[in-house]
């Protein structure tokens, strides 16, 4: 989870080895609430504007905020998530909503779907962990059929205006877990590299939120 550490490109990252077993949950506690139903998610979902019949896919749906409200839509969904604890929790909230969710095990830099077979995918707050950024760009790409959709945002808590900058931007205690943010031109970059057209980098605002947003095939955001 982010805290306000920025590093140099690529000086420090961490994966999601880190949020495996007991210390992975003890991590997530405090955010569960806000991994529940979020305005960054039902943001992101709206510009993604699943269809029915669509297959979606959300890379590293948590708790699947936005999951969820896609399968609202009567998309289908893929949730793609390490953390064995929040699949758990996912795969729970997907059965008492009958929501249509697939939980599966995967990561950004390995996802566990057939090439050209989603119509949209997203993902928010996730960039940071992304071991491998450059595979994840190539995995997006892979995974995305032609003329798909993409929403990939990571919030910038770091940014004094982010409201909840003093709670998650500041922090340095025990749950520091060397927060990198992704920078949205290099992202693009990568996503160009792997083939795909029409991509747009900001540093812009969804949802009243600072953000780094990558987007292709979707309205640009402010
Ligand atoms: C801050 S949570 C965001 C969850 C959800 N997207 C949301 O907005 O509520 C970060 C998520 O990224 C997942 N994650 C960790 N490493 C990842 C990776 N390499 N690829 C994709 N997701 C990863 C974590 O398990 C966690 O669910």
């Amino acid at each position: 989870m982010p805290h306000s550490h920025d590093h140099a490109a690529g000086e420090h990252r961490h994966g999601h080895a880190n949020d495996q077993g007991i210390k992975g949950a003890l991590r997530y506690l405090r955010w569960l609430p806000r991994m529940w139903t979020s305005e960054i998610n039902d943001a992101v979902v709206d510009m993604i504007a699943p269809r029915p019949g669509e297959r979606v896919l959300d890379i590293g749906a948590g708790l699947g905020a936005g999951a969820v409200r896609a399968a609202a839509t009567g998309a289908h969904v893929i949730a793609v998530e390490p953390t064995p604890f929040l699949r758990r929790l996912l795969t729970v909230r997907r059965a008492l909503g009958r929501a249509d969710v697939d939980v599966v095990d995967g990561t950004a830099e390995r996802i566990p779907v057939e090439t050209d077979s989603i119509d949209a995918l997203w993902a928010v707050n996730t960039m940071h962990h992304w071991t491998d950024p450059e595979r994840g760009a190539a995995e997006v790409v892979r995974v995305l059929r032609p003329g798909g959709r993409v929403v990939l945002v990571d919030e910038r808590f770091t940014d004094p205006d982010h409201p909840d900058h003093d709670e998650f931007g500041t922090d340095h205690g025990p749950e520091h877990h060397g927060f990198t943010m992704v920078d949205a031109d290099h992202m693009k970059s990568m996503l160009e590299a792997a083939g795909l057209a029409g991509v747009d980098a900001s540093s812009s605002s969804i949802a009243d939120r600072p953000v780094i947003a990558v987007t292709a095939g979707t309205p640009t955001t402010e």
